[in-house]
């Protein structure tokens, strides 16, 4: 089974559904692969760079988890990638450390998934792959999980069997 390390760039797990969800069944279901929670390690957003490095390292395979927000990745995800994918690890002459890892994007939307083309807004994180010379292997997304909608109980259970089936199809896809 190939190193599975599953990045969460939720800025608050303690306030998410949809992300802690998918999460907690990745746990119990992948027991072999590591999670990496940035706002529990990194609330202040300083990242130790040698240890994600290390992570990056173990692993064969990447899995960028988030929620959505304005269109893009979390700030935290971003300021993640801004500080550990140095030029001499990941790019440049001899930053070849990230070279043959798969890329997966796993996220979740407020708004329905098919609604906008949310992985038009995810060329950067493919080419960010292609740049470092990483097989982007596809994306797992589950729209329609917005806040307004744990207020109300069927609406909240609406979450957790989206949840539960985003994290089903990508197993399915880590498993592939
Ligand atoms: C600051 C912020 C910005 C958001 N921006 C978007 C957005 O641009 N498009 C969208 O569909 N949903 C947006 N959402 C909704 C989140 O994507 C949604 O609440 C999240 O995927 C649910 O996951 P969670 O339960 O793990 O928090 C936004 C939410 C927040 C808090």
């Amino acid at each position: 089974m190939n190193n599975i390390l599953i990045v969460s760039g939720h800025t608050d797990l303690n306030d998410s559904v949809a992300n802690k969800k998918i999460l907690d069944i990745l746990d119990e279901k992948l027991p072999q692969s590591r999670q990496v929670h940035l706002a529990e390690l990194y609330p202040d957003f300083t990242i130790d760079v040698a240890a994600e490095q290390e992570k990056l390292l173990w692993a064969d395979v990447i899995v960028l988890q988030f929620p959505v927000f304005w269109f893009s990745a979390p700030s935290l995800l971003h300021r993640w990638l801004e500080t550990v994918f140095l030029h001499g690890f990941s790019h440049g002459s001899t930053g070849d450390k990230l070279r043959g890892k798969k890329l997966v994007l796993s996220y979740t939307t407020g708004a329905p998934a098919e609604a906008l083309d949310f992985d038009a807004f995810f060329l950067c994180l493919k080419t960010t792959a292609q740049f470092t010379g990483m097989e982007y292997v596809g994306s797992i997304v589950t729209g329609g999980v917005s806040y307004q909608m744990r207020e109300n109980p069927e609406l909240l259970a609406q979450i957790h069997a989206k949840a539960a089936a985003h994290a089903e199809r990508l197993i399915a896809l880590l498993e592939a």
